[in-house]
């Protein structure tokens, strides 16, 4: 097929994410990729600024993932895990419980972020179903929070910016504390969990668990709030018998600037998830991670077992991959490329401050935001990236970047300097 040929299929037939089906936003046709750069099929090259949707941590075609998923593919591809497993799972599942908070010990692989979400509602629900307290099926959780697609993601999506609204009147009614007002590097506010607060204490006889995205809101904003709330809903968790659900999905393997963004906090969350950048961007994979409490209560009742099988669950291409993507991060020094990364953010990004369309400009480790005061045009905005030759993907009013942790200092520097070129060019129309 010609590029021509490939892009009028793909118009016609193909859905990509969030565009129109009839009229979607144009698509760039991709050949390969390589470290930080992705190659056009005309020719171009453009600097990575979204990591895949910050999985590709370590650039694209790293050669050790690359050997691994080729030995693991000439050797044993997938086996269905009911009934079997293999070292691929078992190594990786080592790791992850060596890594994650102290007390996380039981992993459930399956096959997507929003996946892994839904185990861990359904863990929690069947954790409190377990311990005699059935009522406590419900969620709450906080505005401006983002965790997946399927229903019980979206439920727990903010309901008003969340892109579900169509779904309100069929989606379980869940409990919405205002959004995290003190940023990252506020001094706290005890008055910013107060929303929170009341409605733990008004309704904890139903709430199986909270659910957050620790430190950071992704897609529902971009924004970075005060260790102290989390350290707090932790407390709140305890004293109402409620579990915490700490997404990790996008925060995890290194991107707030620890390992797990739960560390800014010092918090253990009950259940964890993981997704992303486990694989290195290589593979789709996903883990739920509980404490033994979490398993031994629910196998401890009725039904006695978990209710829950992908047929793809701990693939073991995705498990190697995964399990040499972790090696290759430990092995690094990630946690001072993730400095150096911020500190050119914050040189590279700052001087669109100045520009009059700009309301915000925030950094915390490999993750750059500018935000706007209204909403880009996407499709203008897109296009002026990919001619200043860099791939940056704005929704709303946000302009961010989760560059590969693998980026070179000059490479960050182009990275910033188109972003301010763009957004100064576009000021002015
Ligand atoms: C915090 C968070 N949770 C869940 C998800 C859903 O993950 P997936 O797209 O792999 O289903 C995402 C994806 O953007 C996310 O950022």
């Amino acid at each position: 097929m010609t590029s021509e040929e490939l892009l009028k299929y793909d118009r016609e037939h193909l859905w990509h994410p969030y565009t129109s089906i009839v009229n979607p936003l144009p698509v760039n046709v991709v050949e390969s990729a390589d470290g930080v750069r992705i190659r056009l099929t005309d020719g171009r090259e453009l600097i990575d600024g979204m990591a895949s949707w910050w999985s590709v941590i370590h650039g694209y075609n790293h050669p050790v993932l690359t050997k691994v998923l080729q030995d693991q593919a000439a050797r044993l591809s997938h086996v269905m895990f009911g009934g079997l497993t293999h070292e691929p799972a078992v190594r990786l599942a080592k790791t992850l419980v060596d890594i994650t908070p102290e007390g996380l010990e039981l992993v459930f692989l399956s096959d997507s972020g929003s996946v892994s979400v839904e185990v861990a509602m359904n863990m929690a629900i069947q954790y409190h179903y377990a311990a005699g307290n059935p009522r406590k099926q419900r969620f709450l959780t906080v505005r401006s929070g983002y965790h997946g697609d399927t229903f019980h993601c979206m439920s727990v999506c903010d309901p008003v910016n969340g892109m579900h609204q169509i779904f309100s009147s069929i989606l379980p009614q869940y409990y919405f504390a205002d959004k995290p007002e003190c940023a990252f590097t506020d001094s706290w506010d005890q008055d910013d969990i107060s929303s929170f607060t009341k409605l733990i204490a008004q309704h904890h006889k139903e709430i199986a668990a909270v659910i957050l995205e620790p430190i950071v809101q992704g897609a529902g904003g971009m924004r970075f709030y005060h260790p102290e709330y989390l350290r707090q809903a932790r407390e709140l968790c305890d004293q109402y018998d409620v579990l915490l659900i700490a997404d990790e999905i996008a925060t995890g393997f290194g991107r707030s600037g620890k390992l797990f963004a739960c560390e800014h906090a010092d918090v253990v969350p009950d259940i964890m998830c993981l997704g992303k950048a486990l694989t290195g961007g290589y593979m789709t994979l996903a883990a739920t991670i509980a404490s033994k409490k979490v398993g031994a209560t629910i196998s401890a009742a009725a039904p006695h077992v978990f209710m829950h099988g992908p047929t793809f669950m701990g693939n073991p291409l995705a498990c190697s991959v995964a399990q040499a993507s972790l090696e290759l991060l430990l092995e690094s020094d990630y946690l001072t490329k993730i400095q150096v990364i911020e500190k050119s953010l914050q040189r590279g990004l700052a001087p669109c401050l100045a520009l009059e369309t700009v309301a915000d400009v925030r950094i915390l480790g490999a993750i750059g935001v500018v935000e706007l005061k209204e909403p880009v045009n996407m499709e203008r905005m897109q296009q002026a990236f990919v001619e200043k030759g860099v791939w940056v993907r704005p929704f709303g009013c946000l302009v961010y970047v989760m560059p590969p942790y693998c980026m070179s200092s000059e490479d960050l520097q182009t990275l910033s300097g188109a972003i301010c070129s763009v957004l100064e060019e576009d000021s002015v129309r």
